[in-house]
Formats: C-alpha cells, structure tokens, sequence
C-alpha cells in the first residue's frame, strides 16, 4: 500500500425527512446568505425545492435561486452563478439535486472567490479555496455529494473535463433514499452503473498488497449486484434505495482508492461520449466499460479473474477464461438493469471515432496525447476500444 493523506470532513444527514434539517445545518456550518441551485425541474415538481426554502424560513435563513443546470452541465451557468453570487453576496451553496447540480455549485463556489477564470481549475489547476457547500441529494450516482471533483462541460468546443480540490467537499450532504423514488428507471439504472464504475476504475490499480480497499470494493460491488435488479423491479424499495444510495457515497469519497493507483480510463473516454453526444454519463460507461476492460485485460488477467470469481461467482480455473466470464458477468448485469451496451444504442457514430479518440488524448491542445490509467493508452488504443464498443 502506498502512503496517503485522507481528510473527508462531510457530515452525513441520512434517512427519511432528513432534508427537513437543511435549515440548522447551513447554520451550523456558517451560512448566512445562500444561493439555491437546481436542475431542470424535478425537485420543484416534487415539492422537495419548497420543503427546502421552508427549511431555510424556518431558520430566518434569506436566499436566492439559479434553477436551469443541465445533465452534463455547461459553463454558461456556472458564470452566471458566480456572477449572482458576487451581486448577492452569498456565503453559502446549497445544491439541491443530482450530481450536475452539485458539480455546477461546486464551479461556482470555487469560481466566486478566485480572480481568474473558472475553467483554470478544469485545466489542471488545484482548487485550494471555495465557498461553503451543503447538498440534498436527489440521485446515488455521481458521488459528488462526499467527493471533492466536479465536471463541467464548456460550451465552446463542449470540452467535459474535472476539478479537484479538498476545498469543494460538501460540508454536509443530506441522503434521504425515499427522495430518489420518483427516478425513471433508466435513471435508476445509469447511476447503479455510475457508482460501479467508480468501483471497478479503483480496482484496477498497478499498487500490490491492498488487500483491505479491495475487498471493500468488491462488497461494494455486490451491494450493488444485490440492490440493482431489486430497486429496478419495485421503485419504491426504501432499504434497496437507502443501500445504494450509502453505496454511492463511499463509492467514490475515495474511501476504497486511498493507497492505491487508480484507473479512469474509463470515465475519460466516456467523458468524450457525454460531451459529444449529450448521453447520460452512467448509460455511457455502460458502453465504454466492458470494452476497455477486454482491452487492458491481458495488462493484469489475474486482478479481473480475481474480481470474476470473488464478484460474479466464476469458477472457471484458467484465469483468462475467468476474466473474459467476469466481464461477460458484467454486461449480462448491466443489459439485465436496463443499459445500452452499444455505440448505437447510445446514438454514438463510427465515424466520429478518430475525432473522439483525439479529443480523449489531446483535449483542445493541452493533453499528453495519452490516457494514462491501468494502461497508458495512445491515441491509436483508443481508437481500438472505441471501435470495441460498435
Ligand atoms: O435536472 P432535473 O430536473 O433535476 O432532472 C435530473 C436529470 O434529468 C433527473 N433527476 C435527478 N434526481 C431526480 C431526477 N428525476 C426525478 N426524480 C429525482 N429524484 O436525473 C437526470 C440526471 O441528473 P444528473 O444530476 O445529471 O445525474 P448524475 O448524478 O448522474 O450526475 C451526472 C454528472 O456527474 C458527473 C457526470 O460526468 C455527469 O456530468 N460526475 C461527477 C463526479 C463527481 N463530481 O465526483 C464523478 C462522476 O464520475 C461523474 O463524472
Ligand atoms: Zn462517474
């Protein structure tokens, strides 16, 4: 295990009603002035946007709201926000919402207390300052609710990259399970295949002898095996929800991935998928994930027949035959829970592949010209695992 440094100081609200305590909470952790941020429209078709501000009332809390952010969410709203917040004065960001809303609020509180632009920090720069954020969580998906990322995708060129920083950790994140019950299915779906992928991408590490964070990553997983089919047959499953929805979380606070070398191949070329096509992220790397998998396979066989036999129950001896039948085991749980596994079925193009793998390597210019990872992959191996995925 390599040396890490750990600090993940969110406090976690859990459970039915909770959001009913966002009041108290934005008091405790310091807000006196708070911007609201939402999506599309479901939490104000839902009634959770009104429980919120009533919450706020209650502690004489004043705000103000930006609605409008996007699935994939877009730069134009993370300035106005960042504008709104100057004009305001707003001290405090609460996300209301999944992991696009909360992403585009942790763009703004970053974006609100630095000189420069915004995007610096989706460039590579370190966010070492931000606004205070809490969350209500409306989706398990994206882990950005105990995560200190967020992606953002810039209009110009619809370039989807990702910032970091400890700054943008939410410091409180309400979990309320019965509020993810009126998700379609598909979403359902796509973030049980999120939160997979944020398991299975810090599996596949080059770091030996972390015997502890793999085989949290594996119950982990098998929560998930577990909970899929059972949340899809009956929506409004509270514990099946409550389990995936803890399971997100720890998916991807980092938890399962300190001491180790991670992978994130991919999560950047699904990255270029959601940028291109406006697909959502968890149905992308329903594509992408077993394409790249059959790809690095032969880099470490024994890991993925490891996760074949310890995840899916392979028994097969050969270790080759046990991971090809791991990754099998994955795309027959995926197709089973209501994913694409196609390049079609996502609405994607053969045709765009060399500009894809392109983007995936050089980005606007700045990359290496390499996805680094499991594997360092260059443009011509993206090119093969795109083509993979028809
Ligand atoms: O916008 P509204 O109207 O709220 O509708 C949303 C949206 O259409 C809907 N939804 C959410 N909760 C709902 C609901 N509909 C009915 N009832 C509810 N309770 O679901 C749709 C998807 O929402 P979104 O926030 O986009 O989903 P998700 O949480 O999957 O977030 C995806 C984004 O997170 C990024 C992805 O790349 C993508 O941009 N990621 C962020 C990470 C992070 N910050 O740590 C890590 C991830 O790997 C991921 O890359
Ligand atoms: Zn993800």
């Amino acid at each position: 295990m390599e040396n890490f440094d750990f600090y993940a100081p969110t406090y976690f609200a859990f459970g039915q009603n909770k959001e009913s305590e966002v009041g108290k909470l934005v008091k405790q952790f310091g807000g006196t002035k708070v911007l609201i941020h939402y999506g599309g429209g479901s939490v104000v078709k839902s009634g959770l946007l009104d429980r919120v501000k009533k919450a706020l009332d209650a502690e004489r809390i004043p705000y103000c709201e930006l609605g409008g952010v996007m699935p994939n969410p877009r730069s134009g709203l993370v300035y106005q926000g960042i504008e709104l917040c100057k004009k305001e004065s707003i001290d405090f960001i609460l996300a209301v919402g999944g992991g696009s809303t909360i992403d585009s609020s942790k763009a703004i509180a970053a974006g609100v207390v630095y000189d420069g632009d915004f995007w610096d920090f989706y460039e590579g720069k370190r966010i070492e300052n931000a606004l205070p954020i809490g969350t209500v969580l409306t989706i398990a998906a994206a882990g950005s609710e105990g995560s200190p990322d967020s992606v953002i995708t810039k209009e110009e060129g619809m370039l989807k990259r990702g910032a970091s920083g400890n700054a943008i950790r939410p410091k409180f994140s309400v979990l309320n399970p019965a509020l993810t019950q009126t998700l379609p299915a598909y979403q359902t779906a796509c973030g049980i295949t999120d939160i997979i992928a944020h398991l299975y991408e810090r599996y596949l590490t080059n770091t030996a002898e972390v015997e502890c964070t793999d085989r949290l990553i594996e119950a982990l997983i098998m929560t998930m095996v577990h909970e899929g089919p059972r949340v899809i047959e009956n929506p409004n499953n509270y514990d099946a929800r409550a389990n995936i929805m803890w399971a997100g979380m720890v998916a991807h606070n980092n938890i399962c991935g300190v001491g180790r070398s991670q992978d994130w191949t991919s999560h950047n070329l699904e990255h270029e998928l959601s940028a291109e096509y406006d697909c959502a992220h968890g149905a992308g790397l329903a594509v992408v994930m077993p394409a790249v998998f059959t790809y690095t396979m032969s880099h470490d066989v024994k890991r993925f027949a490891t996760i074949a036999r310890r995840v899916w129950n392979v028994e097969e001896a050969d270790d080759e035959t046990a991971a090809k039948a791991g990754i099998e085991a994955l795309k027959t749980y995926l197709k089973g829970i209501g994913m694409p596994l196609t390049f079609a079925e996502l609405g994607a193009k053969k045709a765009d592949i060399e500009k894809l793998a392109h983007t995936a390597c050089y980005g606007d210019g700045s990359g290496s010209g390499f996805v680094y990872g499991f594997t360092t992959m260059s443009e011509e191996d993206v090119i093969k695992v795109y083509n993979l995925m028809l």
